[in-house]
């Protein structure tokens, strides 16, 4: 059985929503209370049994690079001092993980970044990770969520939630038949349809397995919504053969990519953690 070892983080964007902060910080360095959204992402991977990190960057994203890093400087300032225990969970990522690096030389949508990737993944199944879709579990993370299922299916698998009908617009949709609880074989796919045009209610997050035939499929993909490479045309061309699946997740996403979403995160990981022992960090 094949496992998957390689998440991809397709990390170029802009983050506009965001200016003036994001003019000179990349988005994915915004904190959710102390730690970077992109830390969540890594450690949600790490926790699904992935080891190898690809990330695809573009210009004024070498703040990625460096927190995944060893800064010796502030290592050496605050040895023996209580705040070791601050750096030990991105000591512990950045020894037992491995991190390579990208860049995506212009913005032209998800399935160029993830065909940019190609470099780094080679021929094999591999996950991807959008770290402004922020998401909370009880148990196993959402990725662990997919690889089990991918564990016995072998194919394709993206995550899904309801979304209500004026929001289509902001997600990939998807419809297709629910063969056990929570599991769909999709059958369409349709880049942020109005809601006239949205084939159902489940709207892809930004957690997905894909096996590798997606990058020659991708290859050959016109450009789609907004004149840019959609990850979600490519996904349709597989779905037509009956080779994706759609998990209705357990747990709860927030938007970070929305200022509105982003503070809802920080309110929520903030209070929850407050919430618990202070010993032990909230589950994310
Ligand atoms: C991307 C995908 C979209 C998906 C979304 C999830 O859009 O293209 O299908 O629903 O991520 O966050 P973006 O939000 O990057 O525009």
């Amino acid at each position: 059985m094949i496992a998957i070892r390689k998440c991809l983080f397709p990390a170029a964007g802009y983050g506009t929503r965001f200016l003036p902060l994001t003019k000179a910080m990349p988005k994915e360095m915004l904190p959710v209370v102390n730690k970077p959204l992109i830390q969540y992402g890594v450690e949600e991977a790490a926790r699904a049994g992935i080891s190898d990190m690809a990330f695809v960057t573009g210009r004024g994203k070498r703040a990625l690079e460096d927190h995944f890093d060893i800064s010796h400087e502030i290592e050496s300032q605050i040895a023996g001092s209580g705040r070791e225990a601050l750096l030990a969970e991105i000591r512990r990522l950045v020894r037992e993980c491995r991190f390579s690096w990208t860049r995506q030389l212009a913005i032209q949508g998800l399935g160029h970044a993830i065909l940019t990737g190609e470099t780094l993944i080679g021929g094999e199944p591999f996950a991807v990770l959008l770290a402004d879709d922020f998401c909370v579990t009880e148990d196993a993370g959402v990725l662990s969520q997919l690889a089990a299922v991918f564990a016995e299916q072998q194919c394709s698998i993206i995550a899904v939630e309801e979304v209500p009908a004026h929001e289509t617009a902001d997600y990939g949709m998807i419809a297709g038949e629910e063969i056990s609880s929570g599991l769909f074989r999709v059958s369409q796919l349709v880049e942020k349809p109005a809601p006239e045009d949205a084939p159902g209610n489940l709207a892809i997050i930004g957690r997905y397995i894909l096996t590798p035939d997606i990058f020659a499929v991708l290859r050959v993909t016109e450009p789609g919504r907004n004149n840019e490479l959609q990850l979600t045309d490519a996904l349709q061309s597989q779905a037509r053969q009956g080779r994706v699946l759609a998990l209705r997740f357990r747990g709860r996403r927030f938007d970070c990519g929305s200022v509105a979403g982003y503070m809802a995160a920080n309110e929520y990981v903030w209070k929850r953690s407050r919430d618990e022992l202070k010993t032990q960090p909230a589950c994310i």
